[in-house]
């Protein structure tokens, strides 16, 4: 791992990416909270550093470019240069084909296809000038690389991101900068409908081969696998921690 250990985690007010700030602080990260909640990230900010941890929390909406570039400033600002980037945040408007609405399409493209743009970018740009080897992982899901039923919307905003990993990888790599992506599963905010409806949950469920769900924290150790010198010869791949869901014949 290189000497600055600054990450940034965006999405990180809840959820799955609340999970990560906390793993990756334990593990000696200083971590920017980023998130559209500014009091969730503030509070997951504040409960790290009276946890003696250094951390900092941001407001911002990641499909925003001026407000990505706030959340580098004050990364660097705050903490030091960045060598780590998670581009987790993400919404979700399921709706079937049939009747999904332009809007309800454009919404989630522009969270998670334009805000993961924005974050690579940005991570790359201030990666680069501060000429740290620095590594980002994007969040995917399964649908981004087997399709769904009822969040065409969100299977093409995933797919894209799986497609930027590998172009950012492959431009980057010339730096020293990794780019990855993982697929992950877990109870949240996200998934609750799906996870506390009988009939839903028992069709997710029964194609889990781990056959149970995951909480948040179990996601964490892979994220932070990717961004340490363990996974140094490793760019432009997609791991699914998903239980055994998705798997490719
Ligand atoms: N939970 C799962 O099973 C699962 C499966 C596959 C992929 N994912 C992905 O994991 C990531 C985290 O999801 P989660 O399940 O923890 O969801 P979550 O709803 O618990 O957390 C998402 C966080 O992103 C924030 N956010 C939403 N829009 C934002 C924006 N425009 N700018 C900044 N922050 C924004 C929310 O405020 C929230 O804190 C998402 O990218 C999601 O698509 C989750």
């Amino acid at each position: 791992m290189s000497e600055s250990k600054v990450v940034v985690v965006t999405g990180g007010g809840d959820g799955i990416g609340k999970a990560l700030a906390q793993h990756l602080a334990g593990e000696g990260w200083e971590v920017c909270v980023a998130d559209i909640d500014e009091a969730a990230a503030a509070t997951v900010a504040a409960d790290l550093v009276a946890a003696g941890h250094r951390a900092v929390g941001v407001g911002a909406d990641v499909s925003n470019e001026d407000d990505v570039a706030r959340v580098a400033d004050c990364a660097e600002r705050d903490l030091g240069a960045i060598s780590g980037w998670i581009n987790n945040a993400g919404n979700s408007r399921p709706a079937m084909l049939l009747r999904m609405a332009v809007d309800e399409f454009d919404s989630v493209l522009a969270v998670h296809a334009r805000g993961t743009f924005l974050g690579l970018r940005e991570a790359a740009r201030r990666m680069v000038a501060s000429e740290t080897n620095g590594s980002i992982v994007n969040v995917t899901s399964s649908a981004g690389l087997g399709g769904t039923i009822g969040q065409i919307n969100y299977a093409s905003a995933k797919g894209a991101i799986i497609a930027m990993t590998k172009s950012g990888a492959k431009e980057l790599g010339r730096y020293g900068i990794r780019v990855n992506a993982v697929a992950p599963s877990a109870s949240t905010q996200m998934t609750k409908t799906i996870m506390t409806n009988e009939k839903f949950a028992a069709t997710y469920l029964s194609r889990i081969a781990l056959g149970r769900f995951a909480e948040s924290e179990e996601m964490a150790p892979t994220f932070s696998y990717l961004l340490s010198d363990a996974a140094s010869y490793m760019t432009g791949q997609v791991l699914s921690v998903d239980g055994g869901t998705y798997m490719v014949s």
